[in-house]
């Protein structure tokens, strides 16, 4: 059973994004994924909701999640699906099987990267695609939440 008044945003990460702050930070910048939870924690304050950032390194622990959010009535998702963005059908299928609104959501801007980051399977399902935006891609998408531009 659904529950529509949740002000939970399920922030779900995928491969890698663990390592934030020491991978690649010329292209991912210096933040880590705990500093994103603290700045996205406080946004949501301020906007009257809750965060429940997670991540993991397995596909089907995201699918697991975004079938969670549906049960849990999150008021949305939040999703850097990382590397999954890019060849995840399983992601794609998850996302059209549940009601929840999904964010795509990519620290980098993978469209101006190399060719086989130019197809996102998760793109073609989300509401929105907020990306290039380093960090603020996550605070930008959880604004747009809470503005109900989803
Ligand atoms: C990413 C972009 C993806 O292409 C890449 O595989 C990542 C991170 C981003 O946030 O910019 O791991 O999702």
């Amino acid at each position: 059973m659904t529950n529509p008044a949740s002000n939970t945003v399920f922030v779900l990460n995928g491969p890698n994004l663990n390592l934030l702050g020491l991978r690649e930070p010329e292209i991912y910048g210096s933040t880590t994924l705990d500093e994103i939870a603290g700045m996205l924690e406080d946004r949501a304050l301020e906007l009257g909701l809750t965060i429940d950032m997670r991540q993991t390194n397995h596909e089907g622990m995201l699918v697991d999640w975004l079938h969670e959010a549906q049960a849990e009535g999150a008021r949305a998702v939040l999703l850097n699906a990382a590397a999954y963005t890019h060849t995840s059908i399983a992601l794609l299928d998850a996302i059209k099987a549940i009601q929840t609104p999904v964010i795509e959501v990519h620290l980098s801007d993978p469209k101006t990267r190399e060719e086989f980051r130019h197809t996102s399977f998760v793109g073609m399902a989300a509401a929105k695609t907020v990306e290039g935006q380093g960090a603020d891609s996550y605070r930008i998408a959880l604004e747009a939440v809470a503005s109900g531009d989803i």
